[in-house]
């Protein structure tokens, strides 16, 4: 069958339609890199994959990040899983319960991470939903005047997965945190893109704490718009790839009761943003 690329009636994002992601030819491999720097985000439907399958579509795209936690559900340390499953009382995964803040993976380290895949396993009946914005559009609709005043302005960004509101946050200084330009340019093709997040952009710097706080604002209201979000209802066996550096992403909350059970490739970028 041959593979065909159909963009989703949304802002951002393309189905992969005829893709085996068990035999991944050279030809599946361009097709994907193009249509994740076209469309930002891909979705692939009815993959029933092993961790073994996972890893090597993601190493199309990169070298594959190890995960922080080894769980005992893969036994791996390039696969993440994210899961509300429970032994012995314990959270067997990462990120296990609720809703989660828009945000940017790992935007806190030096060289935050150029995709991730991500592939349902379990899912709870309703809820658990991922929601994507779209970064580079986020920034085209802003007034000329914002764009050329956020033009070589920096950000400070903090690790940050549980609160969701900067006042109730311990100092960042004591967290991880690092310093991105807040517009970054993707090298294969020139376009910018906003990198700042509800969930961990502390401060722009060189700014009084006031319009840093309200230019933050703005920005993450812009990229929350619901104009510029796709929000991806999970079916078992989705494999969903997002470009990390014009996107971000949110979870909607789902119940405690039922298991969600979710599997990541995270791949690394070879060069840090540019402005
Ligand atoms: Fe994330």
């Amino acid at each position: 069958m041959a593979l065909s690329v159909k963009p989703l009636d949304a802002p951002l994002g393309a189905e992969i339609v005829g893709l085996d992601v068990t035999n991944i030819t050279e030809e599946a491999s361009r097709t994907l890199h193009q249509a994740l720097l076209d469309h930002h985000l891909v979705v692939i439907r009815d993959q029933p994959t092993s961790d073994a399958d996972l890893v090597e579509l993601g190493k199309a795209f990169g070298p594959i990040v190890k995960a922080r936690m080894v769980s005992p559900l893969t036994g791996r340390d390039d696969i993440m899983v994210i899961s509300n499953i429970r032994e012995d009382g314990k959270p067997v995964g990462q990120l296990p319960d609720g809703e989660m803040a828009f945000h940017i993976d790992q935007i806190y380290k030096p060289n935050p991470c150029k995709a991730a895949a991500l592939h349902a396993v379990e899912i709870p009946q309703a809820g658990g939903d991922t929601m994507f914005s779209n970064n580079v559009r986020a920034f085209e609709q802003l007034p000329d005047a914002m764009k050329q005043k956020l033009q070589g302005l920096m950000a400070t960004h903090s690790f940050q997965y549980g609160e969701t509101s900067r006042d109730a946050r311990v100092a960042a200084q004591e967290r991880p945190h690092y310093t991105h330009p807040l517009v970054r340019r993707i090298p294969e093709n020139g376009k910018r893109a906003l990198a700042v997040c509800r969930l961990m952009t502390d401060r722009i710097e060189g700014l009084p704490d006031d319009e840093s706080k309200a230019i933050i604002e703005e920005l993450c209201d812009r990229i929350e718009d619901r104009g510029n979000i796709y929000s991806h209802e999970w079916r078992v066996g989705d494999i969903l790839i997002w470009d990390n550096r014009c996107t971000s992403h949110a979870r909607t909350d789902f119940p405690t009761t039922e298991r969600r059970l979710m599997k990541r490739v995270t791949i690394g970028d070879t060069q840090p943003p540019l402005a």
